[in-house]
């Protein structure tokens, strides 16, 4: 049991493609295991072992994780939602010296990622292009006043995911409105383009990026790409790669992009599997596999670009049904 490669899925919720892919990739080389705070989250029923842990803002969270994971050999942890990202990247070595990789981006640059006015700032200060963002709605109505960005624009807020609360806005009365009703807000130029997502893996023993698949987005539900289709793209493969290289991320992120009149903009990284992640993988973009090569000790191969175009995925609803003993 000692060798054996175990990796422990925190906060699973619905995502049991990705529990289900781990399970593939290890071929009974290590188990699945798997945590949420409800009972009631399905993909724990799809894991080898599962656990029900408290809320990850409750005292003592990081211990019982800790505990989870020395009782249970784990090599590798990684968590599917925000919010428990930067816990994992903040006690990285808390993990490490248990013999548990987190597989997460270091914290400074997890943090970028959750301020989306900051990541804006840092792709600016970097030299990418990026979405023209304002957090004081003054200084954006001096903007519109001498002609700098117009309307329509898109409000949203700036610490926001899942498309909560995300406007599309068309005058000054409106985002007063929602000014008056929400603090962080941030007031975007709108894209009116195409819209990519990129999920993308940085080896985590050679630091550099091993995989880029990139999908077009044709129709989002609930925050997250409900239809899309696999696309290549040289120029947008060594953007991706450079902005990578800059930010210094880690392991498994999941990139936005614009393109509007052929320019690409980068909008934001969440630093973790993305909602649209299934595409990739059933495109033949195996991340479970080099998060797993990587717990064993071995550098992945490059593989940007080794997959079909014109590849669509649909989402469709399933079901988890589970009768309790008592
Ligand atoms: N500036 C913008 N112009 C046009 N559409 C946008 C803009 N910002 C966001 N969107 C749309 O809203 C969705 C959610 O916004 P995003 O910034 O990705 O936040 P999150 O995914 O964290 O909720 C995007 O996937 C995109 O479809
Ligand atoms: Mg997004």
């Amino acid at each position: 049991m000692n060798d054996s490669m175990n990796i422990l899925i925190l906060s699973c919720g619905t995502r049991n493609k990705i529990v289900q892919y781990f399970k593939t990739e290890l071929k009974g080389r290590g188990k699945v295991i798997a945590t949420d705070c409800s009972e009631l989250a399905p993909a724990l029923y799809d894991a080898d072992k599962h656990f029900i842990v408290p809320r990850m803002d409750e005292e003592g969270y990081v211990d019982i994780i800790l505990s989870i994971c020395k009782e249970n050999n784990i090599k590798a942890v990684l968590s599917l939602i925000d919010p428990e990202l930067n816990l994992l990247a903040e006690n990285r070595q808390a993990f490490l010296d248990i013999g548990t990789t987190p597989i997460v981006s270091e914290s400074d640059v997890v943090e970028i990622c959750f301020d989306k006015y900051i990541m804006c700032e840092f792709l600016i200060k970097n030299g990418f292009k990026t979405i023209r963002s304002y957090i004081d709605k003054e200084e954006f109505y001096k903007d519109v006043e001498s002609g700098i960005v117009d309307y329509p624009v898109f409000v949203k807020p700036v610490k926001g995911s899942a498309s909560i609360n995300i406007n599309k806005v068309s005058a000054k009365e409106e985002i007063d409105l929602l000014f008056d009703n929400h603090d962080n807000l941030m007031i975007q130029e709108f894209m009116d383009g195409i819209e990519y997502g990129a999920d993308c893996y940085i080896d985590m023993i050679s630091n550099e990026t091993v995989a880029i698949f990139i999908k077009e987005k044709i129709k989002m539900r609930a925050g997250e790409t409900d239809k899309s289709v696999s696309v290549k793209d040289d120029k947008l493969f060594e953007l991706i790669k450079k902005f990578i290289k800059v930010s210094g991320f880690k392991g498994i992120i999941d990139i936005d992009i614009f393109k509007v009149d052929g320019e690409y903009y980068i909008s934001e990284v969440n630093p973790r599997f993305g909602g649209g992640y299934p595409h990739g993988y059933e495109s033949g973009v195996s991340i479970p596999k080099m998060i797993i090569e990587n717990i064993a000790g071995n550098i992945n191969e490059n593989v940007i670009g080794k997959y079909d175009e014109g590849v669509y995925m649909m989402k469709y609803n399933e079901v988890k049904i589970f009768k309790t003993t008592k």
